[in-house]
């Protein structure tokens, strides 16, 4: 039975943290009501806190949000991710994007969280606007794709009351692997502060075409 949902994420600017703690409410109040005992909800912010002391186990689900730059994770979230033990905790990976192209930032999340133990259930690339602040010339508050990020988390959460709804381990349904866009990573970036990347955030949005839409996978 599922008592925890738990988000951690990476967010420089934002987006991600906003993806991350929308869909981490969403699924612990769907979980929530349907429970007879409480699901508690909380979140880790990797850039104010260590998550490696974070514990995780069958009875949470973790949702990991990471930006997605020049179709990768960032180098230190990839990092900190890599000192946790996932514990068989059922995890959701989500990217959030600008809309021009995820590249194999999906795909290495999830394979990722996989090798840090966390069986990965679902992963979803979110689609990031960001709008002037009022009177701000500076900075932008982001905006998610509120209605990709509903239907995902609506139907990440049926998949995990199928797979949390037994208890006996050999009973358990053993679900399919999650087949997600994206290959091994065939290039490397350097490492980007955090405050390089709010700065590069600004020139990204000014410049950036959108194209594509939000997907996930299930
Ligand atoms: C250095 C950098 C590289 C980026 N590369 C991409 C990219 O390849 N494709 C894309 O669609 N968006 C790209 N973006 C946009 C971010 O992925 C998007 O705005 C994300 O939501 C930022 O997350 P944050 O708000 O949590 O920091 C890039 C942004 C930065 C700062």
């Amino acid at each position: 039975m599922i008592r925890k949902v738990v988000g951690i994420y990476y967010s420089p600017a934002g987006g991600a943290e906003l993806m991350t703690e929308t869909l981490v409410r969403k699924i612990g109040a769907i979980l929530d009501d349907c429970s007879p005992l409480d699901v508690s909800v909380e979140c880790h912010n990797m850039l104010k806190e260590q998550i490696d002391s974070l514990v995780f186990d069958d009875e949470t689900v973790a949702v990991i949000g990471m930006p997605v730059y020049v179709g990768k994770i960032p180098l230190p979230a990839a990092a900190a991710l890599r000192k946790t033990a996932g514990a068989g905790a059922m995890t959701l990976a989500v990217v959030s994007y600008g809309g021009r192209k995820y590249g194999n930032a999906l795909f290495e999340l999830k394979r990722l969280s996989e090798e840090c133990g966390f069986k990965a259930i679902g992963a979803g690339a979110f689609m990031i606007s960001y709008m002037a602040r009022r009177g701000s010339s500076r900075g932008s508050a982001p905006v998610i794709d509120l209605e990709a990020l509903s239907d995902f988390g609506k139907a990440a959460s049926e998949k995990i009351k199928r797979l949390a709804g037994c208890e006996i381990e050999e009973l358990k349904i053993k679900p399919m692997p999650v087949e997600v866009n994206g290959r091994m990573p065939v290039h490397k970036i350097s490492r980007i502060s955090p405050k390089a990347a709010a700065v590069a955030q600004d020139i990204f949005n000014r410049l950036s075409v959108l194209r594509r839409r939000s997907e996930w996978f299930l």
